[in-house]
């Protein structure tokens, strides 16, 4: 049994700690978002020691530069990372993803995808309040695989889902933990039992096993296709959601579509052990198509900031930030980012 430091259980507030930061701005919007939610931290009165990292595919165009593990090393002297959005069109698909942005997952042990969706959907009048808990360093995106006669009509491509006891247990107690912690106690896990029925027993009996642990946190269970619907028409049945890497990547997406918007959707690639650097990233991309326009909603970036600050024991600064940007102003990225700083140092 795995017992770990939960999401807030660990540090004791230190406001007056200076965090040392790693900052990846990365492609298209990503340094334009990053540099807002940094201005917006500050404004919070965080002391911040900040280091930029030139990664992501515009540096790998120059110099073929991804992620050397010389610079994943320092990567791990950091107290955090704060990530933008990496990927470029001029680039392969995959290539920065995987040897940036999943290097850093899998390396730095990021096993906790968290991603809190807070928001009124669609054709509702109440806001639900729901966070999903994605498995990060296994299921499908671990590459295992491969192709055979890759061009040719008798083309064979494989790609598994790694799902391990181990990975499997440390995600949903995360969610228990979690849970037992909120208002609501609640998890529901997500998955594919009636056709995943190899990964799907293990998630399902690893779900009840450690639900046994936490008697006061009530459960439910959802196939991912009909958590698609809840999440349109009933998304107030969520409390905590846990499931599995690829489900989670989805539902994502979706989580953020019914709350107001990908532009709010925020996200932290949590080390909960503590054994290295937690990573903190919108959850939307690089839109190259915006780039230079002032249209990218930097709020994702900067709630996404707050979430770092809750990890780095800043839960005060980190609430605040969250309550400045509630009542959004509409406007160009800076202009929203410092409406938002206005309001923490009025
Ligand atoms: C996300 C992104 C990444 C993922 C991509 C860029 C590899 O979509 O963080 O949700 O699939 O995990
Ligand atoms: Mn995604």
């Amino acid at each position: 049994m795995w017992h770990l430091v939960s999401y807030d259980a660990g540090l004791m507030t230190n406001s007056h700690k200076k965090h040392r930061l790693a900052v990846i701005g990365g492609d298209g919007i990503g340094p334009e978002v990053t540099v807002e939610a940094l201005k917006v931290i500050r404004a919070a009165g965080v002391d911040l020691e900040t280091t930029d990292f030139d990664l992501g595919g515009a540096r790998y165009l120059r110099d073929g530069e991804v992620l050397s593990d010389a610079v994943l090393e320092q990567l791990r002297g950091f107290d955090a990372i704060l990530l933008g959005a990496v990927g470029t069109p001029d680039v392969p698909p995959g290539l920065i993803e995987r040897g940036l942005l999943l290097k850093m997952r899998f390396e730095l042990d990021l096993y906790i995808n968290q991603r809190p969706f807070v928001g009124t959907a669609p054709g509702h009048t109440e806001p639900h309040n729901f966070v999903v808990i994605r498995e990060n360093t296994e299921g499908p995106y671990v590459g295992e695989g491969g192709v055979l006669r890759r061009g040719t009509l008798n083309e064979v491509a494989t790609q598994g889902s790694v799902n391990t006891r181990m990975g499997v247990e440390r995600c949903i107690r995360y969610a228990f933990e979690l849970a037992a912690g909120r208002e609501r106690k609640h998890v529901t896990l997500v998955h594919k039992t009636n056709v995943l029925t190899f990964a799907g027993d293990l998630w399902q009996r690893t779900f009840n096993i450690v639900a046994a642990e936490f008697p006061q946190v009530g459960t439910a269970y959802n196939h991912v296709d009909a958590a698609c619907i809840y999440f349109v028409q009933d998304p107030h049945r969520y409390d905590v959601i846990v499931t599995d890497n690829l489900f989670g990547d989805i539902l994502t997406d979706l989580g953020g579509a019914v709350s107001g918007g990908i532009g709010l959707a925020s996200s932290a690639n949590l080390n909960p052990a503590r054994t290295g650097p937690s990573m903190f990233e919108p959850v939307h991309g690089s839109a190259p198509d915006i780039v230079g326009t002032g249209k990218a909603n930097p709020t994702a970036a900067i709630l996404s900031a707050a979430l770092m600050l809750d990890f780095l024991g800043e839960g005060d600064a980190a609430d605040r930030v969250r309550a400045a940007c509630a009542n959004p102003v509409s406007g160009s990225t800076s202009q929203i980012a410092d409406a938002i700083a206005a309001k923490l140092t009025a």
